[in-house]
């Protein structure tokens, strides 16, 4: 593992090292030490209709799943069996009559509880499902391993942020996610910066006026992007990022929620959720238009990202400088990332 860098607060600090972008030891701090900490958003309470649905995801590169109770409550458990490990649902949404393992069919109620251990002898109480936090804000299901913070806490700044939009009377136009082998850091970065926007979004910049452009950053938590529209610009912005992977884009046609979740040393996966004001299907083409216009933007970003994290690998860079200028929102980023090393 390469020596902590000395950075953050010179005028163009250093970039963390390339190492930290593959390595698995710069993973596993990360897992720990950033992801276990924090909320995922796992999907809509919407989602969750029936006693019995499920959502599943990675979490902190550990497999979770989400599941409404009898009782309406949504809990979340880890993917294992407590018999000899399988996975106990196989799909990232479905519903279940109830937890069958699909292995030696173990079967576990919707609060985790094994209720059948075919041909054993065994105290039940003591193989339940391992427990997952799992909590509801404005109609968005979240989930944490071991939270620093309550969900309330953790989401308080972008809940003042997002105050005016209206979360809740939003509706879903479309979902999808993107997977990529690359490190969550590089596409963290990335996203950090604006200074980007004229050489690989071009459509982007002509939307938006840069010079607007700004970037707010609040400690290690949160970090706000603004621009004003051009005349006949698609689209104006307003845009959260509550650090480590929670992106709000609000919009003046919608909201764009994006979740970011690191999947190992070299993959990670972004789930995209956008939602209109309203699903009139007369506006079903401009609304396809706005949302293919968007994901567009995001393409270019993974593209951007996938170049850049094969360059980390290759050994011949290991640290550049970062812009106090243009990059304070890398800045900000990488001293929450150099921190938590320190901690690991
Ligand atoms: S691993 Fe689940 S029943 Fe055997
Ligand atoms: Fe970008």
């Amino acid at each position: 593992m390469s020596e902590l860098p000395r950075i953050v607060s010179a005028p163009s600090p250093e970039t963390l090292p390339a190492e930290w972008y593959w390595s698995e030891d710069a993973w596993q701090i990360e897992r720990r030490e950033i992801w276990a900490k924090h909320w995922v958003l796992i999907g809509r309470a919407a989602q969750f209709a029936a006693a019995g649905d499920y959502v599943s995801t990675e979490l902190a590169g550990y497999p979770v799943f989400a599941i409404k109770g009898k009782d309406g409550v949504i809990r979340a458990f880890h993917n294992v069996c407590r018999h000899r490990a399988s996975p106990l649902v196989q799909e990232c949404a479905g519903h279940v009559d109830r937890i069958s393992c699909p292995y030696h069919r173990w079967l576990y109620d919707f609060e985790g509880r094994l209720k059948g251990a075919p041909s054993m002898e065994i105290d039940k109480d003591e193989y339940g499902l391992f427990p997952v936090r799992c909590a509801v804000w404005r109609g968005l299901v979240f989930v944490s391993i071991d939270p620093a913070a309550p969900i309330e806490e953790w989401l308080e700044d972008i809940a003042k942020a997002a105050l005016r939009y209206p979360i809740e009377e939003l509706q879903l136009a479309r979902e999808f996610t993107i997977e990529a082998e690359v490190n969550w850091k590089t596409y963290a970065d990335n996203y950090a910066e604006a200074w980007h926007i004229p050489t690989i979004h071009p459509g982007l910049n002509a939307s938006i006026d840069m010079a607007s452009y700004r970037i707010d950053t609040v400690g290690d938590t949160l970090q706000s992007h603004t621009a004003d529209t051009r005349d006949g610009g698609k689209t104006d912005g307003f845009w959260v990022w509550r650090l480590p992977g929670l992106f709000f884009n609000m919009y003046n046609w919608g909201m764009n929620v994006a979740q970011l979740e690191p999947m190992g040393p070299r993959s990670m996966r972004l789930t995209y959720r956008y939602f209109v004001k309203d699903l009139d299907p007369a506006k079903r083409e401009e609304r396809d238009a706005l949302i293919d216009w968007a994901y567009m933007v995001a393409r270019e970003d993974i593209d951007i990202c996938k170049a850049v994290q094969k360059n980390l690998e290759t050994g011949i860079y290991d640290r550049g400088r970062l812009s106090g200028v243009h990059e304070n929102g890398v800045i900000q980023f990488q001293s929450m990332v150099l921190k938590a090393h320190r901690a690991g």
